[in-house]
């Protein structure tokens, strides 16, 4: 199925999965439509991918009631924007620990509930692989495992439209900006030794993915792993 003529929403789509989906679903002629919570940046992605941009702040409730009626009906809504803290369950701070589910579950739940979804259109979310491989931090576990459990809910209880969750291991993007560069490449060197795969995953091969899963008009209810091999060892 080709988007060409459809309507995509892309919450979080100024850097990383997100940046190279918009890409993607520009490439196969879709009226694009990219969000995030930093207007600069959503306008300047907007002009490279010839789309239209709204902010729309995944943990400020007024913020994506307004965007999602902005944005109008949809075929397609991908949701991979968060703002996760990383923190063992003794170390990372309650606050930080809700603020990290507020931005990656309840933001996306809130954001799928405004949504005015075309009867055959489809949803995608985005967990990771801490929620079935613990990685030492448990709210992270935690959020993921509930993003999974959303999609496969709402997959029943959105009918026909199509819910999946993409749950990608280890991807080099702009999120691990915050690791201090030589940290940072000896991550992935250390994660691409281990993998089975013997690769780490870039941005555009899990969009590549996420597109398939977008299209595809027999995939609903699943939660896709995307990680090298991780869950089987390395
Ligand atoms: N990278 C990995 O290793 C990995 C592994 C497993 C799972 N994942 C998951 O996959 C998804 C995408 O990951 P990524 O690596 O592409 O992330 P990323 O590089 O950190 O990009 C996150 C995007 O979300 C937007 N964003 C952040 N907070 C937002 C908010 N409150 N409202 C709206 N937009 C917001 C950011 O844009 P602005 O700053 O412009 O708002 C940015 O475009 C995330 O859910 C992540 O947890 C990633």
């Amino acid at each position: 199925m080709s988007l060409a003529g459809k309507r995509v929403l892309i919450i979080g789509a100024t850097q990383g999965i997100g940046r190279a989906l918009a890409e993607l679903v520009a490439a196969d002629g879709a009226e694009l439509i990219v969000a995030s919570r930093n207007a600069g940046r959503v306008t300047q992605v907007a002009q490279e991918f010839g789309a239209r941009a709204l902010v729309i702040d995944l943990t400020d409730t007024a913020s994506i009631t307004a965007g999602m009626k902005a944005a109008g009906k949809l075929d397609h809504l991908a949701i991979p924007g968060s703002d996760i803290v990383f923190g063992s369950f003794r170390d990372l701070s309650l606050t930080d620990a809700m603020a990290s589910m507020a931005s990656k579950f309840w933001g996306p739940y809130q954001a799928v509930r405004a949504a005015d979804m075309a009867a055959r259109g489809s949803v995608v979310l985005f967990s990771g692989n801490a929620s079935r491989k613990p990685i030492g931090a448990a709210a992270l576990t935690a959020i993921n495992s509930a993003v999974e459990g959303l999609g496969r809910a709402l997959a029943l209880e959105l009918a026909p439209v199509r819910v999946n969750t993409i749950c990608p291991g280890l991807v080099d993007t702009e999120m691990w900006e915050r690791l201090p560069g030589s940290q940072r490449a000896e991550m992935m060197e250390q994660a691409r030794k281990r993998l089975p795969a013997r690769h780490v995953a870039t941005a555009r091969d899990i969009a590549e993915l996420t597109l398939s899963v977008m299209t595809n008009r027999y995939i609903t209810g699943t939660t896709v792993d995307i990680d090298g091999g991780a869950l089987v060892g390395g």
